[in-house]
């Protein structure tokens, strides 16, 4: 067996490297006890067979000898020979198989309740706090000291006759009882500094104070650390048992161990089937298990079964406590230097200085360790144990590498800021925007306008492009050639034939089901379908009007339009990114063949190739329903790429921040990319942090590119945008009174302000709320209870005008900073428990305000609903700066500039206070009274967005505009549908 050692270790050390890494992102967590009871399974199957190759002959693997020779034995034998006393902590004491049978009963029992732990801890791991789990190696080293060394001092003589002074002192220290004891504690104060000072910010994800979760979890989680002990010590005592005549082979205690583990999946099976056969859910799921989640768990089942065994030839080889230290140093050496690698900036504040001091201890502690082991081995006599006889020189250079790159890690990190974010992000954002005004209205003919079309999208602009030129030069549109995004839009669309476009249409908009509205357009007349649910008419006769504004230019089509709130269409990318390869190969085909000059009307009898609807006849519908339940992963990430964190990762562990998500569109706390926030495919996290992915109130949506006009959309769906009925129609209107007038600027309320309800998606009793952007950002912003997450704040520190991170109590960014922020009325969109628990947490509900009691207030919030916020663009108008966190983007993304027309805000929420602070200022004092703080609001720059918002809403987002935008982008549907839409085309008459 000794020649197992070396492969063991090794194995060891690189199984708990890839479990520690595999775990972080793992999909097992979705579903706890199914991932658990696969595990434990894979683990029991891959301990039997491995049981299988292991000498069966009990007296060989006696006389070798090694792996009896536990310093448990060591005391226990005399100990027992003299006094055969009954002691259970006597565990070499030849067991009788009665006791085997308690063991491995005990063992099945405990890994049963450690799952059930685990599953309410994962529950609710929002409310979890830092782990106990470091407290297992110090259980191991005090039962060590209190069994084999406090005894063993007394029978080791003195009789070292070494001159050297130093070889005396480590000698003496190397013997002393507490050596083990101290250097494991050295250990575990080493790796608690660095985690501590590592760990990610807490998230927003909701711990509410009404809960009982608040002080169960850490309760369970230390329960979990008490269990895992017990487990550990368990399975030790199984391999290390000897029957009456101590010849218990090796082969039969690995088995008994895999046979435990077998027992307790197969009890947990059992425990699951009755309790599950009952629920509905989770019998379709079993049946439907996602991919992502098969494969996720069967990695790490893989990973864990083959870093189980090693750790178990481990614990025959060199004992429970050096398998414990190893396993405990490596894995938190592995999180501490990946942490500190990806999160080598000033935000989120971290003391790399204390991570580095935590990291030299613990590596200080661990070396002392083995170099001890391994002189009291030499010493006694029996070096079977050690893991070393000497240690080698590989052993200390691997530390001194680890030394010297955590050296470079703290050196080289800063926590000082030189300049305000949002400074730099002001100024930045001015450039943008003049960038965009610069290639926006390049044109000043048409002809010119024709041209820079060709060179932006390829291709010939549809026919009627003169009358829209004319429409929109009349109306002093500011935007004549920067249509991008209806581009982005319709582009995959060319990949679909005219013919099964206009059949989509008709399949979506002849079923009432869908809740999507049809319109009609012949000769110029706009007509509504009349099957279209009464409480959303409103929406389509907007529509209608809008349309009709502009219709006698139309070609003859039907067109879909979701009257639902949330996005429809989310084409897997598997199957969308050869449809835009596609498309502009064809383009650039087309733009060499069409020489001959393009058609430049739209093909004739268009009108007689739509179906027409008849009322009672519906086609089964393509949408799929999935209401009310989590669709991340089913529609949310689909659009991405396959190897894109969102489909490969996931970020079960919602109490914390996910740092590299928030990354790529951060600077520091602060949101610096509008664009780069939008795209989810590097934030696998959003899946519990909006209602759209945790639960939608009315979602039914298809992976079949059907073509449906949407009024916003997320990420990855693939819905035409259009402009908003409900902002055309102007439901939310700015129109300040006598009662309620705009002031300017400087005289309005220092405070931000929002009011709304908890619509943005449906909390039906599973606690959903606790995730959705709106109810997240309310529970940040009153921090009920002081139950809110501490959160950073960018602060001047006293010296050379720098700035730092400071992380601050909620209680203390309550009293600094002005919010207002306030569920009206009572609680939207619950069911069961969660209405409860969302009224007792945002109380008190504030009765409905007049809408234009907002502009009383220098900050308005805009956040989400379950779909865009329809009063953004009248906050824009308005001399108030709005503040807005979206998921959802609109028709006018492009147009806008995030930090020159208003200010962003992450959905994550981490940054809210901070930003609040640079608008508003603070003094008073923090860290309890000890330190005095002030900053200065910046007055001027809010009020400069403010206004430079308001006059740019002027200018590109009044109703005309919204009918350029849909004018042209009809025309260009008009083209899609048509027969010969390659032919198509406008062309500039030459002469
Ligand atoms: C505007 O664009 C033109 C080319 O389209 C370029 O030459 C010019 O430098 C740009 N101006 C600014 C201010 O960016
Ligand atoms: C945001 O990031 C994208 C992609 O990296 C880049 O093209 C764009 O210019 C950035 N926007 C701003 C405002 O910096």
């Amino acid at each position: 067996m000794d020649r197992a050692k070396w492969p063991a270790f090794i194995g060891l050390v690189l199984g708990t490297v890839a479990v520690t890494n595999t775990a972080k992102s793992t999909f097992a967590f979705d579903k706890t006890v199914h991932s658990s009871i696969a595990t434990l399974a894979c683990s029991g199957g891959a301990i039997i067979g491995l049981s299988r190759w292991l000498p069966r002959d009990g007296n060989r693997t006696h006389k070798g000898g090694q792996y009896e020779a536990v310093p448990l034995a060591e005391v226990g034998q005399p100990h027992a020979s003299r006094d055969p006393s009954p002691n259970p902590e006597d565990v070499t004491y030849p067991s009788s198989l009665r006791k085997l049978r308690i063991l491995f009963l005990l063992l099945v029992v405990l890994l049963c309740m450690r799952v059930e732990v685990l599953r309410e801890v994962i529950r609710n791991v929002q409310c979890s706090k830092a782990s106990w789990e470091l407290v297992v190696p110090i259980a191991f080293a005090a039962w060590d000291y209190w069994t084999v060394q406090r005894k063993k001092r007394r029978s080791t003589s003195d009789d070292d006759l070494d001159s050297s002074v130093y070889d005396a002192l480590e000698r003496s220290m190397a013997r002393s009882p507490f050596s083990c004891l101290a250097t494991v504690a050295l250990i575990v104060l080493g790796c608690t500094l660095a985690t501590n000072s590592l760990a990610s910010p807490t998230s927003t994800f909701i711990c509410a104070a009404g809960l009982p979760f608040r002080w169960l979890i850490p309760q369970l989680q230390r329960l979990g650390t008490v269990l895992d002990i017990a487990i550990v010590f368990c399975i030790h005592n199984l391999l290390k048992a000897q029957d009456a005549r101590g010849s218990r082979n090796v082969a039969l205690r690995f088995a008994s161990v895999g046979y435990a583990f077998l027992s307790a999946a197969t009890l947990l099976l059992f425990i699951g089937i009755v309790y599950y056969i009952v629920q509905d859910n989770d019998r379709i799921w079993i049946l439907t298990i996602p991919r992502h989640y098969f494969w996720s768990v069967l990695q790490l089942d893989l990973v864990v079964a083959f870093t189980l065994l090693c750790a178990m030839v481990m614990i025959l080889q060199v004992g429970i406590m050096t398998t414990t230290v190893l396993t405990t140093f490596t894995s938190i050496m592995t999180l501490a230097t990946v942490s500190a690698w990806v999160n080598s900036h000033p935000f989120p504040p971290h003391s790399t200085g204390t991570a580095f001091l935590g990291v030299s201890l613990a590596i200080l502690g661990f070396m002392a360790y083995f170099h001890f082991e391994t002189m009291h081995q030499g010493n006694g006599g029996n070096n079977a144990t050690a893991l070393f006889r000497r240690v080698p020189s590989a052993f200390y250079l691997t530390m001194l590498v680890l030394f010297f790159f955590w050296t470079g890690l703290w050196a080289t990190s800063n926590s000082k800021v030189n300049y305000h974010p949002i400074d730099m992000l002001i100024f930045e954002a001015q450039r943008y925007h003049h960038m965009y005004l610069n290639q926006t209205a390049a044109s000043t003919s048409l002809a010119e306008a024709v041209r820079n079309y060709q060179g932006r999208y390829g291709q010939l602009p549809p026919p009627g492009f003169h009358d829209w030129y004319l429409y929109a030069t009349e109306r002093n549109s500011t935007v004549i050639d920067d249509f991008d995004s209806i581009n982005r839009d319709l582009e995959a669309f060319y990949a679909v034939e005219p013919q099964q476009l206009r059949i989509r249409t008709w399949e979506i908009i002849a079923n009432q089901w869908n809740d999507v509205a049809g319109i009609s357009i012949r000769s110029g007349q706009v007509t509504v379908a009349p099957n279209i649910m009464p409480t959303h008419r409103w929406m389509a006769e907007g529509l209608a009007e809008m349309i009709g504004k502009f219709a006698k230019w139309l070609p003859d089509m039907d067109l879909a339009f979701n009257l639902n709130d949330e996005c429809r269409v989310s084409v897997p990318y598997e199957d969308i990114t050869p449809m835009r390869q596609i498309v502009q190969d064809q383009r650039l085909r087309h733009q060499e063949k069409r020489e001959g000059g393009a058609r430049s009307k739209f093909s004739d009898g268009r009108a007689a190739q739509w179906e027409p609807i008849v009322e009672d006849e519906a086609p089964t519908s393509p949408l799929e329903e999935i209401s009310w339940q989590y669709s991340f992963h089913r529609f949310g990430s689909v659009g991405c790429p396959p190897n894109s964190p969102a489909r490969t990762s996931r970020h079960w562990d919602s109490g914390s921040t996910c740092t590299e998500c928030v990354y790529p569109q951060s600077l520091g706390a602060f949101l610096s990319n509008w664009t780069v926030a939008a795209d989810i495919c590097h934030q696998p996290d959003l899946a519990d942090l909006h209602g759209l992915y945790l639960s939608p109130a009315s979602f039914k949506a298809t992976h079949e590119l059907y073509p449906i006009f949407s009024q916003s959309k997320a990420h990855g769906f693939n819905d035409i945008l259009y402009p908003s009925a409900w902002n055309y129609l102007e439901k939310a209107k700015y129109e300040p009174n006598n009662d309620h007038p705009d002031k300017p600027f400087s005289e309005k309320d220092d405070t931000l302000f929002w009011r709304g309800a908890t619509s943005e998606g449906v909390s039906q009793g599973r606690g959903q709320w606790r995730g959705m952007a709106r109810q997240r950002f309310i529970h940040l912003a009153n921090n009920v209870n002081n139950s809110a997450p501490p959160q950073p704040l960018l602060l001047p520190t006293e010296k050379g005008g720098k700035l730092s991170y400071w992380t601050l109590p909620s209680s203390e960014l309550t009293n600094l900073l002005k919010a207002d922020i306030h569920v009206v009325d009572s609680i939207a969109r619950c069911a069961g428990h969660d209405c409860d628990h969302q009224a007792h947490e945002f109380a008190p509900l504030v009765p409905p305000s007049d809408f234009q009691h907002h502009w009383s207030y220098k900050f308005l919030l805009d956040l989400d609903g379950a779909g865009f916020s329809g009063r953004f663009l009248p906050f824009l108008q308005s001399r108030s700066l709005p503040f807005k966190a979206a998921l959802f983007r609109e028709w006018w993304d492009d147009r806008v500039t995030p930090w020159a027309h208003f200010v962003p805000l992450d959905i994550r929420g981490h940054g809210f206070w901070a930003t609040v602070a640079y608008f508003q200022g603070l003094d008073g004092k923090i860290a309890g009274g000890s330190m005095e703080v002030k900053m200065d609001a910046h007055g001027q720059a809010a009020e400069r967005i403010a206004e430079q918002g308001r006059e740019w809403a002027e200018q590109v987002l009044r109703k005309e505009d919204m009918e350029i935008y849909f004018f042209r982008l009809l025309l260009e549907w008009g083209r899609l549908t048509d027969d010969r839409r390659d032919e198509l085309g406008f062309e500039v008459k030459k002469g």
